[in-house]
Formats: C-alpha cells, sequence, structure tokens
C-alpha cells in the first residue's frame, strides 16, 4: 500500500514537471496504437519512406502534425491520420517522442 501510494506520488510529479502539462503516458498509448504501425521508434531501414520520430524536436512535431491536421502540408496518409487528432493529443505525442531516444 505504502509503495502505491508512493508511485502515484511519483507519476503525479513528473506529469505535474512536464512543461505543457503534456502527457507522456497518454502520448505513449497512442503512439502505440497508432503511430507505431509505421513508424518505428527508431529507423531500422535507411530507405524507408517513413521517418523515424524518436528524439525529434518536440514543437517540430507539433507544428508538422497541425499542419497535417489542416491539410497546409499534404500527405495523403497523414492528413488522414492527423484529422482524427486533438491539440491535446498532438501534445501528448510530441511530447512523448521528444524524449525517446533516438
Ligand atoms: C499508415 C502509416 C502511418 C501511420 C499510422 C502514421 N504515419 Fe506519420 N508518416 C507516414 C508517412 C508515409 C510519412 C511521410 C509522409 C510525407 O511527409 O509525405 C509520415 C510523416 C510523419 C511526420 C513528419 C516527419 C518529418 O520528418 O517531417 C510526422 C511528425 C508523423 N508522421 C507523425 C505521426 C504520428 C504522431 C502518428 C500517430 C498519430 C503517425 N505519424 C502515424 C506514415 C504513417
Amino acid at each position: 500500500m505504502k509503495l502505491l501510494a508512493y508511485s502515484l506520488l511519483t507519476l503525479g510529479l513528473s506529469v505535474s514537471f512536464n512543461s505543457h502539462a503534456a502527457s507522456i503516458y497518454a502520448g505513449k498509448a497512442k503512439a502505440a496504437a497508432v503511430c507505431s504501425q509505421c513508424h518505428s521508434i527508431r529507423n531500422h531501414n535507411a530507405s524507408s519512406p517513413i521517418p523515424p520520430l524518436a528524439g525529434r524536436n518536440e514543437e517540430y512535431m507539433e507544428m508538422a502534425l497541425k499542419q497535417y491536421r489542416d491539410k497546409t502540408r499534404r500527405s495523403a496518409i497523414m492528413n488522414n491520420i492527423a484529422s482524427g487528432l486533438s491539440d491535446r493529443d498532438i501534445n501528448n505525442i510530441a511530447s512523448y517522442y521528444s524524449r525517446l531516444k533516438p
């Protein structure tokens, strides 16, 4: 019981330290469910047309996903995927991937 309380406390603290109050946990869940079907965490195959996302700049990723969503950046695949993301999803996902080691 003590251990559980401690885990919840540290979990809460690590989330509230985050600058945008984004949740890397929610971002991770979304990434695992959706993005990882195409984007590998690390680019194992250099000739793959799908860019790796780990360690990418957080602001860059947010901008790219918003551009895909409002279709100012064109990609048949990513326009479709980004159309289902809220601002919060985008913050969470960018927060998660930007903290992964490339
Ligand atoms: C069906 C496959 C597929 C899925 C699923 C997918 N992507 Fe992509 N993604 C691509 C492809 C292909 C590109 C390159 C497209 C282009 O820019 O023309 C891309 C490009 C990107 C880029 C631009 C990277 C850069 O270097 O500018 C970002 C950011 C991105 N995806 C994020 C995501 C996120 C976040 C998710 C999950 C919500 C996701 N993608 C899910 C296929 C996918």
